[in-house]
């Protein structure tokens, strides 16, 4: 099985993530093998986004959540609200909210810890920057970072992670790294991962300017479980074309 997931970022507003919404379902029509494919809107369309979803194969997912289950958090959403939303996944400790919101190591932990307790699925984002893989540290770097958001986390076989490896010099930045260093960096998370005794049950899926041209040669990788897309999944022909890539890819390997 390979995973797709659109990060739609700050970029859609409610009808507009409606109409994506259902141009997304129109190009998973009538196809019977399909990646399993996950869209995380803003908070604010979240509710419209869902009802256009009910009983379909596409799931929900947020952007963030906070660090508490309820209270009095100005403007923060909880993992509880999320559930409520009918969101099925969240995506964790992205760079953009480790660089801009302050979401440190601490803060992912806390966030991976109460997700553990609810049947939310975590896409947990690591990745180094230039300067890291510049100076030969990205793989110790993205172990600390792994090591650190799932200190003390309970996951169970019965439940699911995702890891999403994303670069931050590859995000929105059109060069993605290559397919084989995203295969050296998740055998990296995988065998940390085993170190730290979470096994089975993780996926580790690639973000970092994936698009529709070369979508494919990222998915073909036994190695590379999916992909998660921001700028392309907003635009409906380079997510549909990263659907299509994910479908031949499952028909050519039986995955
Ligand atoms: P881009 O696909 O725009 O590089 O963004 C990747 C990303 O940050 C997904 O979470």
């Amino acid at each position: 099985m390979k995973t797709i997931i659109g990060n739609w970022k700050m970029h859609l507003g409610i009808r507009e993530s409606i109409a994506h919404a259902r141009g997304v379902l129109r190009s998973v029509m009538g196809h019977e093998v399909l990646p399993e494919i996950v869209i995380c809107p803003s908070f604010t369309a979240l509710s419209e986004v869902r009802k256009v979803l009910v009983r379909t194969r596409v799931s929900l997912g947020a952007q963030t959540m906070g660090t508490e289950r309820f209270g009095a958090f100005t403007g923060d959403v909880s993992v509880a609200q999320l559930d409520d939303a009918g969101c099925g996944f969240v995506i964790i400790g992205h760079s953009e909210r480790r660089a801009m919101n302050g979401e440190s190591d601490a803060i992912v932990n806390a966030k991976m810890k109460l997700i553990a307790q609810t049947s939310l699925v975590p896409i947990l984002c690591v990745g180094e920057s230039k300067e890291t893989r510049a100076a030969g540290k990205a793989e110790v770097f993205v172990a600390q970072q792994l090591g650190a958001a799932l200190r003390g986390v309970t996951i169970t076989k019965a439940s699911r992670l995702i890891v999403a490896y994303e670069p931050i010099w590859a995000i929105g930045s059109g060069t993605s790294a290559t397919p084989a260093d995203a295969v050296a960096m998740h055998n990296v998370i995988r065998e940390s991962l085993q170190k730290i005794g979470i096994g089975a049950s993780v996926q580790v899926v690639y973000g970092g300017s994936v698009d529709g041209a070369h979508a494919y040669s990222f998915l073909r990788e036994p190695g590379i479980d999916g992909v998660l897309v921001g700028g392309a999944s907003v635009k409906i022909h380079e997510f549909e074309a990263i659907i299509g890539a994910g479908r031949e890819v499952m028909i050519a390997q039986n995955v």
